[in-house]
């Protein structure tokens, strides 16, 4: 048996390594029509709770500049912070795909920087595959990272980081040019070899048309059901911020409100002389 190839695995190590999500694994699964469930992640505990629910794949999103770092758009958020985010999910990750964010100016000025940021959030985070947003502009760095070997995942619709040039996070792809155009730029993303995209805030007609377009995945936010899959971003879905609510999103709890409660009940009790207790006591 040769030792370098996967023959050469106890079989538990191969079933596991069978069991985890890869960037070419998602395209099998759009022909198998199995639905693609991703979710924004920037530490090592969050990490752990999506995989143990079996989430598909962990975004290490650029929203962590307004999410986590407190900032009013993803703009300010560094490559090398994104890196520090990257390795805390690394650590909790073993079965789904971790997906890097590329930060706002860490490709823009072409497939060089492009090549050499990825290969930092590869190399010094762990990611498996990185994200960009952006159509035509990008083709040509998608291209030359797919060709060394980085699974490229795109984005377009509403780009975040095109924020002042789109006048705010509104809905793209509204009139007929501007969704030719999306459609053209995700044909082109594929056709350079992107292994996924995302659409974000654009009509679920138009979301819909693209996803019947393409042979690989998209993954959508804020872009109707008929997307091979959604991505939300872990606050909103959990609900950390009380009161902030996105049409595109769902709360599925509400543990800001609950951890609000908990650190209120921790001051009473510290306050009134009820904690700590015996129980606590060495
Ligand atoms: O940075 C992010 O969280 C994203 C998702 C909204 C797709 O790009």
């Amino acid at each position: 048996m040769d030792e370098g190839t996967d023959e050469a695995q106890p079989s538990v190590a191969r079933r596991a390594a069978e069991r985890r999500v890869t960037a070419p694994g998602l395209r099998a699964r759009k022909a198998k029509g199995e639905k693609i469930v991703m979710v924004t992640v920037y530490d090592y505990p969050s990490a752990l709770l999506a995989e143990q629910a079996g989430v598909d794949c962990l975004l290490v999103g650029d929203s962590v500049a307004t999410t986590v770092q407190g900032h009013s758009n993803t703009l300010p958020v560094t490559l090398d912070e994104m890196i520090y985010h990257v390795r805390m999910v690394r650590r909790g990750t073993n079965r789904a795909l971790l997906i890097a964010d590329f930060p706002f100016g860490s490709y823009q000025t072409g497939a060089d920087e492009a090549i050499r940021s990825a290969v930092r959030l590869m190399k010094e985070g762990g990611a498996e595959a990185v994200k960009l947003e952006g159509g035509s502009p990008v083709f040509e760095s998608v291209r030359r990272m797919t060709e060394a070997g980085i699974p490229v995942m795109g984005h377009l619709g509403l780009t975040p980081q095109s924020v002042n040039l789109l006048g705010g996070h509104k809905v793209q792809g509204r009139d007929d040019a501007s969704a030719e155009r999306m459609l053209a730029d995700a044909l082109g993303l594929q056709e350079a070899g992107a292994f996924a995209l995302i659409l974000e805030t654009i009509p679920a007609s138009l979301a819909a048309s693209i996803t019947a377009a393409l042979a690989i995945p998209t993954v959508g936010i804020g872009a109707g059901a008929e997307c091979d899959g959604q991505v939300q971003v872990w606050h909103d879905l959990l609900g950390l911020f009380p009161g902030k609510t996105f049409r595109h999103a769902k709360q599925y709890a509400q543990l800001g409100l609950a951890a609000e409660a908990a650190l209120r009940s921790y001051s009473d009790e510290v306050r009134q002389g009820r904690f700590p207790t015996k129980e606590q006591d060495f």
